[in-house]
């Protein structure tokens, strides 16, 4: 049998309808994940829960220990990864609290463990990742987006930022004229450790805010919490279709 397994984001510490069996630790020769891995049932489904940031939503993204998370739940079995994750919207048609399932990654973060492949190597190794989401994985999630009646966008280039802060404008016309579509602190190195595992994976970005710069006024937490809330709701419908039978 086949384990998915979801990563939440900010917004995302726990899932409702989320029938929880167990909860497991597991901690790895890359240290400790940012928390307890949550079995249960969701929609019918067995799946397995990591809060990214923490139960308590305290680590950072540079902080997170990515090697761990995506370790843990490969040695719980899991072959795929469900990831949300709060981002900022750039492109016209990526406005607060909608979902997107990007297609592509540009990483802008720095400093982060990046790989499982450094120490004790027979040989160095050097993944594919010219497709970073895994494609088959990008269409289920869509064609459960449109069962569900969400208008879920289809592709674009999810640019990674080292944060904790916002960006800059100046950066977000950077990251723009670089490609960008949508912007957020978590993507990276996640995807591409997942793609070393060889665990399928896939983001559900929310947007919680239109990009620095992108609207008229500054940006707050306020309105990204109300954001996200409101996308949650449409993701957890998305994933309502995807798990049931
Ligand atoms: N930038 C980077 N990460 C984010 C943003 C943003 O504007 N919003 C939510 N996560």
């Amino acid at each position: 049998m086949t384990l998915t397994a979801i990563i939440g984001g900010t917004g995302l510490t726990r899932l409702p309808e989320f029938e929880i069996s167990h909860r497991e630790k597991m901690p790895t020769q890359w240290g400790e994940p940012s928390s307890d891995l949550i079995h249960g049932k969701l929609y019918g489904a067995e799946i397995v829960f990591i809060a990214r940031h923490g139960e308590k939503h305290t680590i950072p993204p540079h902080r997170i220990n990515y090697r761990a998370n995506i370790k843990a739940l490969k040695d719980t079995g899991a072959s795929t990864i469900i990831a949300a994750a709060a981002v900022g919207g750039i492109r016209p048609d990526m406005g607060p609290a909608k979902i997107v399932v990007p297609g592509q990654i540009i990483d802008y973060s720095h400093g982060r463990a990046g790989t499982f492949f450094e120490d004790d190597l027979d040989h160095v190794t050097h993944i594919d990742f010219t497709h970073p989401y895994t494609p088959s994985l990008r269409e289920k999630l869509l064609d459960a987006g449109f069962q569900a009646g969400i208008r879920v966008v289809d592709g674009g280039v999810y640019a990674c930022t080292q944060g904790p802060r916002l960006e800059t404008s100046a950066e977000i016309v950077r990251i723009e004229r670089d490609g960008g579509d949508l912007v957020g602190m978590t993507g990276m190195p996640e995807a591409a450790l997942a793609r070393e595992l060889e665990i399928d994976y896939a983001c559900c970005a929310i947007v919680a805010n239109w990009a620095a710069g992108k609207s008229a006024h500054a940006i707050s937490m306020d309105e990204i919490e109300r954001n996200l809330l409101k996308g949650m709701a449409d993701f957890a419908r998305l994933l309502e279709c995807l798990f049931k039978p």
